[in-house]
């Protein structure tokens, strides 16, 4: 495929929003707070900025150069810069990462649709928190609901994917984007003058050091990894739609600010909420589906009709941020099977969908029927999540720095970057020096302290 068959994306703030678009979803309000909540709250939220900053925004550069210079998904992009080497596999673990999140993401996304639906029947009036609770694991332990949802919201993904790149994805961010900003705000504001909020404000704030080990660490780095959509090539294969004119770093910068704010805010409407009505902070992946609706329910108790009318916009916006992320993932694997095996763009986007609908269920049933069967005393859902987030995503960040640090010749990093000398970029030399070393070192002691060789 040449240069010119290629879409691109229209305008520069088009560029912006669907790599937010990607960035922003369930990763921000469902993992994020949950991850916060399991590893005791504003310690694990330092570290998590400093992987963001340190590690997170000079690999998206790198991303964002490797995917714009080669002009092609992301297992081609290795093969075009590195001709006959075994930097493909980078980009094909990429792939398979992406498969592999868009499959359990796609559960939860599912979820999110179920709880629309709840909020349109009205079915959480006059619910307390224990009952949220058990009609939370009711649902996600049913075999057959959650199967239906995620089937819908990946039929979802599909059909905006087979619209194309420009018509599709770009479209949905530019309306999808705003609105979910300024919902979010409004449930903070609600979320913090609930009763008793401060404590989960404090919760946010004040760090407990003692409870860091190194399996924070790899969780915030891994966090990290997740929400900016880093480390699989998801934002490279954007970058391949990406103009000439487009700046890099500046779009990484934006992406990057999005995002975290995104998150931070997602930890506001959280726990303020969770302590006022008693839920543990560490609940795990239930966390935002059980304390939620509490916050409906309370902050607006006086007024029935405000409850509803929130609780619908809440989960239609949480729908939505996971759709644009679905997009992403989905396109990662779709461009793959596209350009790689020559099957029309139509046919690639069926057997992804197919196959994610497939590996979804059995994801969704091992948190039901099929608890017991477990892989490293994990089930498929939480192995999905563990060897992607914490795996894959940080070892395809390590090889992208290293690739780009040492591999990749300077003077293309260098003209990508600065658009071939047109823009200054003070922070060039920061970005090459973290590139080849603080990345490549800081991951791979994150990796090595897990495994337990330090001790
Ligand atoms: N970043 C998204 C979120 O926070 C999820 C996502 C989209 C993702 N594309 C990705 C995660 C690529 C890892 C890699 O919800």
């Amino acid at each position: 495929m040449t240069k010119n068959d290629r879409a691109n994306f229209g305008t520069k703030l088009g560029v912006i929003l669907a790599s937010a678009g990607s960035a922003v979803g369930l990763g921000n309000i469902w993992r994020f707070p949950y991850e916060t909540g399991n590893h005791g709250g504003a310690a694990f939220i330092i570290i998590y900025l400093g992987c963001i900053f340190l590690l997170g925004l000079p690999i998206m550069v790198s991303e964002f150069l490797i995917g714009r210079h080669s002009r092609a998904n992301t297992a081609r992009a290795y093969q075009k810069l590195a001709p006959g080497t075994h930097w493909r596999w980078v980009g094909r673990m990429g792939v398979l990462a992406g498969f592999l999140i868009l499959s359990y993401y796609s559960v939860v996304a599912g979820w999110t649709l179920e709880y629309i639906f709840e909020a349109l029947t009205n079915g959480f009036s006059g619910k307390t928190p224990d009952e949220f609770i058990s009609s939370f694991q009711t649902f996600s332990s049913n075999p057959w609901r959650p199967a239906i949802w995620l089937i819908l919201f990946l039929l979802g993904t599909h059909f905006i994917i087979v619209k194309g790149v420009e018509k599709g994805i770009e479209k949905s961010s530019k309306i999808m984007m705003p609105m979910l900003f300024i919902i979010i705000l409004i449930l903070v504001v609600c979320s913090v003058s609930l009763p008793g909020a401060s404590r989960g404000i404090e919760f946010l704030l004040k760090p407990d050091f003692s409870k860091v080990d190194g399996n924070v660490f790899l969780s915030a780095m891994g966090q990290a990894f997740f929400s900016l959509s880093l480390g699989m090539g998801c934002l490279c294969t954007y970058a391949s739609y990406f103009s000439k004119k487009t700046n890099l770093t500046k779009t990484a910068f934006s992406v990057g600010i999005i995002d975290t704010i995104v998150a931070v805010l997602a930890g506001f409407i959280i726990f303020p909420a969770a302590f006022s009505v008693g839920i543990q902070p560490d609940a795990g992946p239930s966390l935002i589906f059980i304390t939620l609706p509490n916050v409906f329910q309370q902050a607006f108790s006086g007024v029935p009709l405000l409850a509803y009318i929130f609780s619908v916009m809440f989960y239609v916006l949480l729908a939505v941020a996971a759709l644009t992320s679905t997009i992403s993932l989905h396109e990662v694997v779709t461009a793959y099977l596209h350009e790689e095996f020559k099957f029309t763009r139509h046919r690639a986007a069926l057997f992804v969908t197919g196959g994610c609908i497939f590996l979804g269920i059995l994801c969704s049933l091992s948190l039901g029927v099929t608890k017991g069967i477990t892989i490293f005393g994990l089930g498929m859902f939480d192995l999905f999540d563990f060897v992607t987030a914490k795996i894959m995503l940080p070892l395809g960040g390590l090889c992208i720095s290293i690739f780009t640090g040492w591999y990749l010749d300077k003077k293309i990093v260098w003209s990508e970057i600065t658009n071939d000398g047109t823009l200054k970029v003070p922070v060039y030399k920061l970005i090459i020096f973290i590139l080849k070393y603080i990345a490549p070192i800081a991951i791979s002691c994150i990796f090595i302290n897990e495994l337990g060789l330090l001790k």
